[in-house]
């Protein structure tokens, strides 16, 4: 409710509170997360920065409710227990159907949804436009790039409205340019549909350019570092200084959470075994 005192139950809002994950690896533990808090606002975009490893995908699977962890995770008023409608879900690869075609993968977003056909109808084609792929409708995955395929995956991943947008590294795999394009895409859909995201990512720049919060991970256990505001309006240029600014604040993060460069060459005692 708005102004409720727990904002927790605040429509569309997500809290993560205390969570916790292990998994075990032959007999091991491994903490993948550890004490993880996190609010995300309705209309909000945050991302989340860090290594290789540090716990992103596993954070990001637990909101969707493809895996469980130790704590609270509530978004829209209700404990996350299993995937939702309400949550759509785009990875670092398309995942399409290779026997559908575009518009028919589209549609599978709306598969459990209450829709008749003619607005299913509407919704894929105006989705289709959102993502400049209308003259694609007929076409195979087979004959996409892995830029448009990707386009299709978020088509598919917001036809329905969820609440909540949450992308794994979604332009991980695609060339520097392809990716610019795609982010600021993303970047006006978000701005124009009123989406909430939660993105994933390795990309700092990625991180600083689509985030209005910015959250940097650290590694083994996975942990929240810091958590950076960007207060700067959208769209945002990717060349614009205050942009540089908090993207170097966060590299000095990064820097910190790596600790000090190991010595190498001359410096380094190397022993060579007999
Ligand atoms: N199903 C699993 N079983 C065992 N260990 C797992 C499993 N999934 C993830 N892990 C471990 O949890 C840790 C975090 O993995 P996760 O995939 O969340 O990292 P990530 O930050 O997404 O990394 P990347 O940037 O490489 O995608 C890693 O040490 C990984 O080995
Ligand atoms: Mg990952």
């Amino acid at each position: 409710m708005p102004g409720s005192p727990d904002p927790s139950a605040r429509p569309g809002y997500l809290s993560i509170r205390h969570l916790n994950k292990v998994f075990r690896v032959n007999d091991r533990r491994l903490q993948a997360l550890l004490d993880i808090n996190l609010d995300v606002e309705q209309g909000s975009f945050v991302t989340i920065v860090g290594a290789s490893g540090c716990g992103k995908s596993t954070l990001l699977r637990i909101v969707a409710g493809l895996e469980t962890g130790e704590g609270t995770v509530i978004h829209d008023g209700k404990p996350v227990e299993e995937p939702s409608l309400n949550r759509g879900l785009v990875f670092q690869e398309a995942r399409l159907f290779p026997w559908l075609t575009v518009e028919q993968n589209v549609a599978l977003g709306l598969e459990n949804a209450s829709a008749d056909a003619r607005t299913r109808e509407r919704l894929v084609r105006e989705h289709l436009e959102l993502v400049s792929l209308t003259d694609f409708a007929k076409a195979y995955p087979r004959q996409l790039s892995g830029g448009m395929a990707q386009r299709v995956a978020i088509a598919r991943g917001i036809v329905n409205r969820p609440g909540l947008l949450l992308l794994d590294e979604p332009f991980g795999a695609l060339d520097a340019f392809t990716r610019a394009h795609l982010q600021d895409e993303l970047q006006h859909i978000w701005e124009h549909e009123h989406l909430t995201a939660l993105l994933v990512t390795h990309d700092v720049d990625e991180a600083v350019l689509l985030g209005n919060r910015v959250v940097v991970m650290s590694p083994r256990p996975g942990r929240i570092a810091r958590v950076i505001d960007i207060p700067l309006a959208y769209p945002r240029d990717r060349r614009s200084p205050d942009l540089i600014y908090f993207r170097n604040q966060i590299l000095d993060e990064l820097d910190v959470i790596r600790g000090p460069r190991p010595v190498t060459g001359k410096a380094r005692d190397i022993k060579v075994p007999a």
